[in-house]
């Protein structure tokens, strides 16, 4: 039987499970030192150019702050040799946190209404595609999401850039930015249009809502996966659903903690939708400017769950069956995750 772990080895046996992140703004990836650099070449964007001010200004009072923010460091990033320094960074990082594989959300419109042109973005994605491959051993995928506080017209924008473009490695479409007063229904015709030329649906939803907004993903936007969706804690008919249909959570619980979403990781309900057998996934969504990482996340879990080496095992297989990967490479990391766990049940025994 596998056991508890504590410590330097619980530390050791998160990292040495290879992972798979399904929640990532490729924004909200930038360094720390990234982030002082764009914003010393543009200090009209109120982004602070010093580490103690920056880290005031990642501190965050709710949810809408956080997006402010969030906002004024996109609005730095202006060409493609941004993008390319954005997933090269985050490719580093990933391979730091022995994670392999990723599906990045991209927003389009953002850069678009900052300036950048569809080529500039698009190029810088693809060289840094290559370069996360080639100096990373890390492989990427792309989500492009509407900025839900953009309205429709964005949701509009966005199907038609993804669906024009194309470009390799996009491989799903997503929803983002707030949920109090943006309804996810406005957005279906856009969902419709991408499901219907090969795109996955990966909306937002049940991060700063509740249940409705969850149920809304689901019938109105044709959900595969749900980007947080832990506001569905209150309502068991629902946990029920996504367990069912096997409709998986991309679940970020520092980032929750974070926005103010709950006060500690002990009081996410990440306990009571594991417990309704949904199908939970652990991802950092914007790492730097939550203080996380991908280990951390696992670890902070694990540690405050009391989580078994084989449970925890198990999310980091979750997360590989929730992912768009192509079969083979699912069935090469779930061999490898049952590897990890087979020399640290020998270990223990
Ligand atoms: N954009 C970047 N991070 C986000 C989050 N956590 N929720 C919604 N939109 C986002
Ligand atoms: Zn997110």
């Amino acid at each position: 039987m596998s056991g508890f772990l504590t410590g330097e080895a619980l530390r050791a046996f998160v990292h040495a499970l290879p992972k798979v992140e399904l929640h990532v703004h490729l924004v909200g990836s930038a360094s720390l030192p990234t982030v002082l650099e764009l914003a010393r070449r543009r200090p009209s964007a109120g982004v602070p150019t010093a580490p103690e001010a920056l880290a005031e200004f990642f501190t965050f009072r709710d949810f809408p702050h956080f997006l402010r923010n969030y906002l004024a460091v996109t609005s730095l990033v202006r060409d493609t040799r941004d993008i390319h320094t954005l997933v090269t960074g985050l490719a580093a990082d990933l391979a730091a946190q022995n994670a392999r594989y990723a599906e990045v959300t991209v927003t389009p419109y953002n850069h678009l209404l900052d300036g950048m042109t569809g080529d500039d973005l698009l190029t810088g994605l693809a060289t840094g595609r290559a370069a996360a491959k080639a100096e990373h051993g890390v492989e990427l995928a792309w989500c492009f999401d509407i900025p839900g506080e953009k309205g429709v017209v964005a949701g509009r924008e966005t199907v038609v850039f993804a669906l024009r473009e194309r470009p390799e490695g996009l491989v799903s479409f997503g929803l983002g930015g707030p949920e109090v007063g943006v309804g996810r229904a406005q957005f279906a015709p856009f969902f419709t249009r991408a499901r219907e030329a090969g795109l996955h649906s990966v909306p937002h939803a049940g991060e700063t809502t509740g249940p409705a907004t969850v149920w809304s993903a689901v019938h109105d936007l044709g959900a595969e996966r749900i980007g947080h969706g832990v506001g569905a804690y209150t309502a068991p008919a629902l946990m029920e659903y996504l367990a069912a249909q096997g409709i998986p959570l991309e679940v970020c619980p520092t980032s929750n903690v974070r926005t103010g979403q709950f006060p500690s990781i002990a009081a996410h309900p990440i306990r009571r939708l594991l417990d309704h057998g949904v199908v939970v996934t652990l991802n950092t969504d914007d790492p730097p400017m939550f203080g996380a990482t991908l280990d951390g996340e696992y670890l902070a879990v694990a540690e405050t769950l009391g989580l078994t080496a084989s449970e925890i095992a198990r999310l980091a297989e979750n997360a590989v069956h929730a992912s768009f990967l192509e079969p083979a490479s699912k069935a090469a990391l779930v061999t490898e995750i049952k590897e990890i766990l087979l020399q640290d049940t020998e270990h223990l025994a």
